[in-house]
């Protein structure tokens, strides 16, 4: 079966921000395993790349909303669009609400005036001035409450949001043999259409 494809705008921005969120993924876990100053390295890059998966995330959400996707294939069973529609805009709201908790929650700290968030040394991301200028009882209450937030946020996109992604795009791909997956593999859209 032939499948029509997403743009190579959106198949583009679909590797690149699933790519960034394994890497920031993996710099987080990595900064909660170490301990005082050694944290600062791996969160240095973390910041930069969050605010980076937060533009290119408005950008995509900018295009999916200008660009219509290609129709949703016609043998999907009523609940698999159903999931795989909670599924991508699940997607959407929290690599928005990631960065943003992320952002929010070093801004509500003094550290933010010795660690930054720096663009790759192009320019320091500015902190929340309202977070920024909280009494310091308030302070600590709202950098615990978004930092517990941003865990749990992140823990349910790498636990609950990909695998489902994931296995839902291989069950298409090898019990189904839809070839659902060549709407964002145009490799194998080509392979198919020999
Ligand atoms: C899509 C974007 C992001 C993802 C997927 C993400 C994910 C994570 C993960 C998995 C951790 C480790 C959590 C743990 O210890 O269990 C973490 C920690 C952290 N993130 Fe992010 N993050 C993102 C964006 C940001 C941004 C934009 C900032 C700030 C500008 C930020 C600041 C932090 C900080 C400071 C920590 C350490 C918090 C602590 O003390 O445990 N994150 N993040
Ligand atoms: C091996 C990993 C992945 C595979 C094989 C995969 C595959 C796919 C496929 C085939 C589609 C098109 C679904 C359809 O229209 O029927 C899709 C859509 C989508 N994927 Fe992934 N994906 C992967 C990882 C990710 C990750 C890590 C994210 C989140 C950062 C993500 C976010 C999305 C979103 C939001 C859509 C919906 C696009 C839209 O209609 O706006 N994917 N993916």
């Amino acid at each position: 079966m032939t499948q029509a494809r997403y743009s190579t705008v959106a198949i583009i921005l679909h590797w690149l921000i699933a790519a960034l969120l394994v890497w920031v993924v993996l710099l987080g876990w990595e900064a909660s395993d170490l301990q005082g100053s050694a944290k600062v390295a791996p969160l240095q890059l973390h910041k930069p790349l969050g605010i980076t998966i937060l533009l290119l995330t408005l950008f995509r959400l900018g295009w999916r909303l200008t660009h219509r996707p290609p129709a949703i294939s016609p043998h999907l069973k009523p609940w698999e669009r159903r999931l795989a529609s909670v599924a991508h805009w699940g997607f959407y709201v929290i690599l928005l609400a990631l960065p943003l908790t992320g952002w929010a929650m070093v801004s509500a700290s003094k550290l933010i005036t010795v660690f930054p968030i720096d663009m790759f040394g192009l320019f320091n991301w500015p902190a929340l001035s309202f977070l920024t200028s909280l009494p310091a009882d308030q302070m600590k209450a709202t950098h615990e409450a978004l930092e517990n937030a941003h865990h749990l946020m992140a823990k349910l996109i790498v636990y609950g949001l990909v695998p489902l992604h994931v296995l839902g795009a291989l069950k298409h791909q090898f019990i189904d043999k839809d070839n659902e997956m060549a709407r964002m593999i145009p490799f194998l859209a080509r392979k198919d259409a020999q």
